[in-house]
């Protein structure tokens, strides 16, 4: 029908000057002509030319004075003639009519607002908003000083409107044949396939792209011409220096893991729930090692192995509570334990990546879930220099060569030192992790020799990832309100701080 009218209309005349215009004069839907325009100069039967015009449009705030008058028209509607009290005109009105309405109706001089009474100060008035806001709504031309007041009054808004002035195009003619696309089972019954048409193959036509899984930057990255994850890329680096993954398939920890067994005193501030997730059901660990607990009991209260210990009453209540592991940290003193039960001691070199938990309030570097990576050496007679060598090669094959260590403060290590790698693309020192050697106090109780050393480092994922990808917001990269896009679109990096 309206592709019709506009074939039509151009067989006799030059052109159509206004798509919105010719709508309006046919009654036709404008939407639905721009989609026929669109689609006729696909075609090429017809050129069409984009017109815009601003225009002005009602906003939710002025469409409701249009429909009920302006708010200083209600609040002289509310007051009858002998006057009314300001609470009695409050309780008449929704709260901001007449706020607004009050302050523009004294204004406009038609009320007198009394301390007892409210009155009318003229008989009758003219509600000359609510006529403006209907005739902006007709689209009639309105004294640019009227429009102006109704746009402070944030009661109408620009809007560009968009259409087309049309003309014959190079395969323009009156009638445009419709060509079938598809040979369907109808056709072939009814046989009207014998007087069809059909639209020819366009064989260099796109296709569909290809939906798919698509990786997520945490797991993906390039490395040279293999396409291997970001966390891929940590775990070779660690089993190509010999290092075995442990088992970190446990979100849910008790306290005594991830805190106790780590030498953390029990007030110690990353044990309240403000940042730690502490589990309702189950709130308890069922079972510990209990000659252990005894020990990290002891050491805690006492000390020994040479510690003073804190001097406080450990209590096993705190150690029972369950909680989301805040530190993969956890995984390691289990781990260690593992060792330190053994009757001969084996040296060991372990990683962990997995995901830990802190009730962390959310901004643009910290979410309240992340995941960490983390490597240990356990062996006799190891030192600070073993820990900064083991970095040194460890980092470099990540491509970053430039390490300095600052250092830092673990209740589990002494001494503990902060990572910091320069950064070529920021021009900066940039942090990127934090490590240590484990105290003797969270050692020895666990029944590891006397010369045995354990040093150890952790490093977020996301920050790496953050910096290779360019992404600013750790949300951005994760949790509920990741662009999938993001996820689909974004490049191959390769891990290197360069
Ligand atoms: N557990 C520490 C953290 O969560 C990282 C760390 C691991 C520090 C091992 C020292 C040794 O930040």
């Amino acid at each position: 029908m309206a592709e019709e009218a506009v074939l039509g209309f151009l067989e006799k005349n030059e052109e159509i000057s206004d798509s919105g215009q010719f709508a309006a004069d046919r009654g036709i839907d404008h939407q639905e002509l721009t989609n026929i325009i669109k689609r006729l100069s696909g075609f090429r039967f017809v050129d069409a030319q984009d017109i815009k015009r601003e225009r002005w449009v009602l906003t939710e705030e002025g469409k409701t004075y249009a429909a009920a008058g302006s708010p200083e028209m209600q609040v002289f509607n509310a007051i009858p003639p002998p006057g009314i009290s300001l609470e009695e005109l409050q309780r008449k009105l929704d709260p901001s009519v007449f706020k607004i309405g009050c302050s523009q109706a004294k204004k406009n001089q038609w009320v007198e607002m009394g301390k007892q009474l409210v009155t009318r100060k003229v008989d009758n008035v003219e509600d000359k908003v609510k006529d403006l806001l209907n005739r902006v709504q007709d689209g009639e031309a309105i004294d640019p000083k009227e429009l102006d007041a109704l746009k402070r009054r944030k009661l109408i808004a620009p809007q560009t409107w968009k259409g087309y002035s049309i003309r014959k195009g190079p395969n323009y003619a009156p009638k445009r044949k419709i060509f079938a696309t598809d040979l369907t089972r109808d056709n072939l019954l009814r046989g009207d396939w014998k007087d069809l048409e059909f639209k020819e193959y366009n064989f260099s036509a796109k296709g569909q792209p290809i939906e798919g899984g698509h990786l997520h930057p945490l797991l993906k990255a390039g490395l040279c011409e293999a396409e291997i994850v970001v966390r891929q890329q940590f775990k070779m680096i660690f089993l190509q220096m010999g290092f075995e993954e442990m088992p970190t398939n446990n979100f849910v920890e008790s306290s005594f893991w991830n805190f106790d067994a780590l030498f953390q005193p029990q007030q110690h501030p990353a044990r309240d729930s403000h940042d730690t997730f502490f589990l309702q059901v189950p709130s308890t660990t069922k079972t510990l090692p209990e000659d252990y607990v005894e020990r990290v009991k002891g050491v805690h209260e006492s000390g020994g192995y040479g510690s003073r210990g804190y001097g406080y009453e450990w209590k096993r209540e705190e150690a029972n509570k369950n909680l989301l592991r805040t530190h993969t940290t956890a995984v390691s003193s289990r781990m260690l334990y593992l060792l330190g039960q053994q009757k001969n001691f084996t040296p060991k070199k372990y990683f962990s990546i997995d995901r830990v938990f802190r009730n962390e309030a959310v901004d643009r570097t910290h979410l309240a879930e992340f995941h960490q990576i983390e490597g240990l050496v356990c062996d006799r007679g190891l030192s600070l220099g073993d820990l900064i060598g083991v970095l040194n090669n460890f980092f470099l094959r990540l491509g970053m060569s430039k390490l300095k260590f600052k250092p830092a403060y673990n209740p589990y290590t002494e001494p503990s030192m902060e990572i910091f790698s320069y950064h070529e693309g920021l021009k900066k020192w940039v942090e990127i992790g934090n490590s240590g050697m484990f105290r003797p106090e969270m050692l020895r109780p666990m029944g590891l020799p006397e010369d045995v050393r354990v040093i150890a480092w952790g490093l977020s994922l996301e920050r790496p990832t953050m910096i290779l990808y360019g992404v600013d917001n750790i949300r951005d990269l994760f949790g509920h309100k990741v662009d999938l896009s993001l996820i689909k679109k974004n490049p191959l990096c390769r891990l290197g701080m360069e």
